[in-house]
């Protein structure tokens, strides 16, 4: 079978392995790709949100299914052109991220079907946003109606930073036309459940925990994820019950009586706070880096597990037993301006899984093309001795314009 993967990061690096695992994958294109993907798939020069150049493409090299990785091609509805022209392909409709795409849309879901989450309002109008916030107490969360690239979300600790936030967010459009979403702030430790979803057919993968600030102990910007690791001690059997029952079930099978049912991977990113779990945002992709830490677990063949979902079929994943842990190497000054081009070596000695997340290769070179650059992912039957590997490793490549963080999986052990 001959499969195309949609996407260019680290994410989809770990979704072409896994495909490149099963037999039944005869040949894999990813579409941009990169430089790690290559060594495992033919990459083609198509951008992923050229839907009409990834249609042909499919076409005209009879693939017989299709992996979206990033949340841009779904919102551009690459899922809805392929299924018009018959093509399997594995992620939602456009309506349906608007469960991501839409924070106003996901609040809304939730309150309907009773799924726990922060209370919240929204608003388009500056005064009245503003009215609310001074309502409320600090820290108060502010976020963006819309793709922002992980930069739409920020917790406002005075009011004059709320005021700033809003003003940015309605009035000078920051992040163009939209409205916000202001939220009553949680605490709690964050955990990420992915399910495949097939409609009202799910089926839950490992939990994973990202780690979204630049630096150690949670300190420095968000960026787009800096590690992540699988098998959380905090996160109970009683409490991963209650997560797929009252929110992730209860989310598939409202996405059906809505009329917008989703197939694909539904992310929840959830909160173990003091009342309970509770979800503090949806994605409808495959987590980056949470992918990377949980698909190498994989056991069952991927290709059918992606065409089940893509037919609508009950999905069903066999994981390993053991632990995972994943850390991102990134280039210095990242998630602000940052050089590329610094020449990467040593990662011929690495033992643990490398997923690239912009790598280039220039003049027979591995060279640095983006923010985050790559991550180093270690298996072992505990986690300590994942995390162990792993630093033991990151320890082994040798690039002059790269940081990482060194507490990756620290929560826990406390
Ligand atoms: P989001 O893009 O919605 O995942 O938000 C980014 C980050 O902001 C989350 O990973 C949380 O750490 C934090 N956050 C979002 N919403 C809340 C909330 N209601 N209470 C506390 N922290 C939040
Ligand atoms: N790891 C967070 C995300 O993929 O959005």
């Amino acid at each position: 079978m001959k499969v195309l993967v949609i996407g260019s990061g680290g994410r989809e690096h770990a979704i072409v392995e896994a495909i490149s695992r099963s037999p039944k994958a005869t040949k894999i294109y990813a579409a941009p790709g990169n430089a790690g993907i290559a060594q495992l798939a033919e990459c083609v020069a198509i951008k992923d949100t050229d839907v009409e150049r990834l249609v042909a493409f499919a076409k005209e090299n009879n693939i017989e299914l299709t992996v979206v990785g990033p949340e841009a091609a779904l919102a551009v509805g690459v899922v809805d052109r392929f299924r018009e022209e018959g093509l399997n392909i594995f992620g939602p409709t456009k309506a349906a991220t608007e469960i991501e795409s839409s924070k106003d849309f996901a609040k809304r879901l939730m309150v309907k079907y009773d799924v726990p989450t922060a209370a919240y309002a929204t608003f388009s109008d500056f005064d009245a946003a503003l009215d609310y916030v001074k309502q409320g107490s600090l820290p108060t969360v502010l976020k963006y109606d819309g793709l922002a690239a992980g930069k739409g979300v920020v917790i406002a600790q005075t009011m004059e930073e709320a005021e700033a936030t809003l003003r940015d967010m309605l009035l000078d459009t920051k992040f163009g036309e939209g409205r916000v979403v202001i939220e009553e702030f949680l605490t709690g430790e964050e955990f990420s459940l992915m399910c495949f979803v097939a409609g009202n057919k799910i089926c839950p993968m490992p939990v994973a925990q990202d780690h979204k600030r630049a630096y150690d102990n949670d300190e420095g910007p968000n960026t787009g994820g800096m590690g992540a690791y699988t098998e959380l001690p905090f996160i109970t059997a009683d409490d991963h019950a209650y997560a797929m029952e009252r929110i992730m079930q209860r989310v598939a099978d409202a996405m059906v009586a809505e009329g917008t049912p989703f197939t694909g991977v539904l992310y929840g990113g959830l909160m173990k706070t003091p009342n309970g779990i509770k979800v503090i945002e949806f994605n409808a992709r495959f987590g980056d880096p949470e992918t990377e830490v949980v698909l190498p677990r994989l056991k069952s063949d991927a290709v059918d597990l992606f065409m089940a979902v893509a037919k609508g079929e009950q999905p069903a994943a066999e994981w390993s037993e053991g632990a995972t842990l994943g850390i991102v190497l990134a280039s210095k000054g990242y998630p602000g301006s940052y050089d590329k081009g610094a020449v990467i070596r040593g990662i011929e000695n690495v033992e643990s899984k490398i997923y690239h997340m912009g790598t280039a290769i220039k003049d027979g070179a591995l060279v640095t093309a983006g923010g985050r650059v790559m991550i180093v992912v270690a298996e072992a039957p505990t986690l300590r001795e994942a995390q162990q590997r792993a630093q033991e490793d990151i320890a082994k490549i040798e690039c002059d314009n790269l940081f990482h963080r060194t507490d990756i999986g620290n929560k826990a052990f406390r």
